[in-house]
Order: structure tokens, then sequence, then C-alpha cells
């Protein structure tokens, strides 16, 4: 009644490898999904699982391990690295095609920069292949395979066809759109998704929403029959379930205090000792609303001249899929706009907007959230947003307030935030007041009920809720045969 080892697979692998006078370091590669994966593999037992034992493979594209990289972090930790090669050109196709160029913006309600190209889906099989590939090579009975992201959709299937017993599990970091958008792909390639998910026992999403979406768009693609969330295909019982992805709570509210991320806070203070300050980060990506909320600070600044020097807006935004011509182009955008309202509201001795474009540490990353008056994240559309959990978890003094996009799946558990529409920046304008007016008492009420329950629903919750659901299922198909 357990499962031996947990073997992952996702696009990206948790590192990579940047080449300093001292050999190889290992940076921890962007993303919620990496965040999470890799906050599991340290602390597998904190899954209180008795479904797992304690090791975990990964298999992801290798991106170009050096051979000399002899890396602490690699080798004393609880997993072992399967890295999957795709030729360059192939990758160009799939990772910068059909995923970035297609299926990311049409899941993420960006029908108009859509690419629709033969060539790309053909590679999506090819990688895909590659994956299963590896994969077979490995897995052995009394394995957990899962998979995860729109990256690998085909692979649930491919790894059934090869190991008809396997136990795959399945699940979406991004949303599952309404089939008036799902239906926007060729007819083929809709079916290919769906019959490629359905090869996986358990499917999991974000929210409730994406499964009813998936479930929609099963009924209007395939004749398999659907219970509630239960989907019977030709051969087996598959199930779909939402699982809001969590944080490591202790991970980010501990390293508060820690004297690195001190040091950090206490250079802010230095810097700023009576402005107030407003913090958002994320990856450069058209879904995050990156000019929106531009527009919306503006809006601020333009509406409440009484805050003039008062607030400095801290907007990080870190490198992303930058060989995609959609994001290279929205950089020079995002760019141009901070300077022109840099340069219509500075003055010699204050700047409203300081923009950054890097990735931060996580101890400065910590000591922002921490620090930080208002955390302003508002995407346009987006799976989850794990930023806005860490930013709560970061409250030490409750001294902060999220202003969050309605459209984020984190909205669904952070309703105490104040909620936005991210296009209305007369709303973020007002939002950005409330959340620098708000008094201590309400702010402290708030945000312990948004804490309360992001403790409660943790990465290890998260994971052990799913193998505990799949391992169910299992069970469950075994008794119908
Ligand atoms: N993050 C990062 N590098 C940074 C700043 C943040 O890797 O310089 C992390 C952040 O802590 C969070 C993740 O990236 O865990 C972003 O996840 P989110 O779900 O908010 O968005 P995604 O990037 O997955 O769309
Ligand atoms: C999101 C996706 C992940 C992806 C990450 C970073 O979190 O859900 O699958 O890995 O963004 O994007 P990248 O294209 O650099 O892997």
């Amino acid at each position: 009644s357990h499962f031996e080892r947990l073997v992952i697979a996702a696009y990206r692998l948790p590192f990579k490898f940047i080449k300093t006078k001292k050999g190889y370091k290992a940076m921890q590669n962007s993303g919620g999904l990496v965040s999470a994966i890799l906050a599991l593999s340290e602390n597998l037992q904190q899954t209180k699982s008795e479904f797992i034992d304690n090791k975990i493979v990964w298999a992801g594209i290798g991106e170009t391990l050096p051979q000399q990289a002899t890396n602490p972090k690699i080798e004393n930790s609880h997993f072992e690295i399967v890295p999957v090669e795709i030729a360059q050109r192939t990758n160009e196709l799939y990772y910068g095609g059909f995923c970035n160029d297609l299926i990311w913006p049409l899941f993420h309600y960006f029908p108009s920069y859509c690419v629709f190209e033969e060539s790309y889906f053909e590679a999506y099989k090819e990688a895909n292949e590659r994956f299963c590939d590896e994969l077979v090579k490995i897995i052995r009975p009394g394995d957990f395979i899962w998979i995860h992201d729109y990256q690998l959709m085909l692979l649930p299937e491919m790894i059934r066809q090869k190991v008809p017993d396997a136990t795959i599990g399945f699940f979406l970091h991004i949303p599952f759109p309404s089939f008036e958008l799902f239906r926007l792909l060729p007819r083929n390639w809709r079916e290919e998704i769906i019959k490629g998910l359905l090869g996986a026992d358990m499917l999991g999403f974000h929210t409730h929403d994406y499964a009813q979406h998936f479930i929609k768009s099963v009924k209007r693609t395939t004749s398999y029959e659907c219970r509630q969330n239960q989907i019977y295909t030709h051969n087996k019982l598959v199930k779909t379930e939402a699982f809001p992805i969590g944080i490591d709570y202790d991970k980010f509210h501990l390293a508060c205090f820690l004297p690195k991320t001190i040091h950090y806070k206490n250079k802010i203070k230095e810097i700023m000792p009576n402005q107030k300050l407003i913090f958002s980060v994320d990856r450069l990506d058209y879904s995050k609303g990156l000019l929106a909320r531009l527009e919306g600070y503006e809006t601020f600044l333009e509406k409440h001249s009484e805050w003039h020097k008062k607030v400095i807006f801290n907007f990080v935004v870190v490198p992303s899929r930058d060989n995609i011509r959609k994001y290279r182009e929205m950089k020079k955008e995002i760019e141009s706009m901070v300077g022109r309202i840099n340069g219509k509201y500075s003055t010699l001795e204050w700047r409203p907007i300081v923009y950054q474009y890097k990735s931060l540490s996580f101890h400065e990353l910590v000591a922002l959230y921490d620090m930080s008056d208002v955390g302003l994240i508002t995407p346009l559309r987006d799976g989850m947003n794990l930023v806005a959990k860490e930013y709560i978890a970061c409250q030490t003094e409750n001294e902060g307030m999220l202003v969050l996009s309605e459209v984020a799946g984190a909205a669904d558990e952070l309703n105490e935030a104040i909620l936005i529409n991210p296009f209305d920046r007369m709303e973020m304008a007002e939002a950005i007041v409330k959340a620098l007016d708000m008094n201590s008492e309400e702010k402290h009420e708030r945000l312990e009920k948004m804490k309360e329950r992001i403790i409660h629903y943790d990465v290890f919750q998260w994971a052990f809720d799913f193998f505990n659901q799949t391992f169910y299922i299992k069970k469950q198909q075994h008794a119908m045969k």
C-alpha cells in the first residue's frame, strides 16, 4: 500500500548552472513549478506520507549540465536527475513554439497571441516521446509517476501504452481554460491532448473551475461517460480533482528572522526611513499584467498627489523566455513605460518607480516581502500565483497588505486580500490607497485568516492529498475489474 519512488517528469529541472571563477554554481530556475517541487524534494518526509519512501527521480530537459559541475546542492539532495535531451531545432518548435507560442497564450486567455503551426505539434509529439523513452528506461514497478504541466500533456498516455499498469498522476500548473478557448485548437490536436491526459489515473488542477473546464472539454471531444469528476474511458476510470498548490510556509516565514534577511531588511529601512514601499515580483510575462499594473500605479500618482514622495514602487521583473518574440517586445514596452512615468513624476530626490530586471536571491526576496507595505500582484490571468502566498507568509509584523487580481487562482483562497480587476486601472489605484491607509487592526485580522489557510494547506499537504487520492483511485480501478 505504498509507492517506492516518486518519479517526477517536468520540462524544467530545478537548477541551472552558472560558471563562476570558483567553478559552477547551481541557481534555482524560476517559476512556481520548480519552487513547489523543489520544496517537496527537499522535505519529502514532511508530507507525512506513508505512501512514498524517500527517493525522488526528476526527469527534465538537460540544460547542458556541465560535466565538470560538481555541486553539493545536487549531490546531497534527495533526488536523482535524469536529463532528457531534445535536439535544438525540435526544442525551438516544441518549447518556443507549441508550448509558449500557442498553449501558454491560449490557456491564459490570450487567443490573439496564438501561433498555429503544423510543425509545432509535430515537435510537441516528438518531445513528449523523448520524455517517454527516457522514463520507460528507468521506471519500475512500485513507482509513482507524476507528470507536470502543459509541456507534457501527451506523456501520460504514451507511458500508459508502454507500461499499462503504471501509476500515473498529472498536475496542470496553469489554468485549464473554458471550452470556448480550448476549441480554438485544431480538432485532431484537441483530441490528442485530451486522450494524452486521460492516460493518467489522476488529473489535478489548481481550482474547481479548471477541473470543470477540463471535464467539459472531455465531453465535447470524446464519447466517454463522465460522472461528476470521474471519467470512464474505454479501459479505465480517471479522476479529476482540484488541489490548490501551496508553499513551504515555514521556509518563508522563518527565513524572515535569519541574519542574512535581517541584513537586507536593515538596508531597506536605511534607504527609505520615511517612505512606504510597494513591491511586486514576477517573471517577465504578458499574463502577469505588468503594463496594466504600471498604468494602475500611474493613475494612483495622477489622482493622489498627496502620496508623492511618500511612496516608492519597487518593480522587480525576472527574465523569462527571452527567445520568444512576444516576451522581447514586452520588455521594451515595460521599460519605455517605466521611463515615461519616472520622467513625468521624478524630482531630484525622489523616483516613483525603482525598476529591476533580474532575479532576486532568496533572502533579498523574503526581506522585500516582509518590509513592503503593499504587495501588488495583479496578473491578467494566473493558474495559482505562489508569489501572493509567499507574500502573506512573510508578513511577520502583520503590517503589509496584499492587492491581488481576482483572476489569479490564489484569489480563491486569499479572499481577505484587496481583490481587484487587473484591467481596471481606477480600481487598482484606489486599492493601493486603501492598502496604504488600512489600519493595523484590520491588516492583522485579514492576514491572520489568510495565514491560517496557507499554513493548513501547504505544499506538503498538497502533495499528500494528491498521492492519497491517486492511491484511492487505483483501488477503485481494481475493484471494478
Ligand atoms: N522567484 C524566483 N526568482 C526570483 C523571484 C521569485 O524563482 O527572482 C520564485 C518565487 O519565489 C515563486 C516563483 O518564482 O515561488 C513564481 O511562482 P508563481 O506561481 O508566482 O508564478 P510563475 O512564475 O510560476 O508563473
Ligand atoms: C510557469 C510554468 C512552468 C514553467 C515556469 C517558468 O510556472 O507553469 O511550467 O517552468 O513558468 O517558465 P520556463 O518557460 O522558463 O520554464
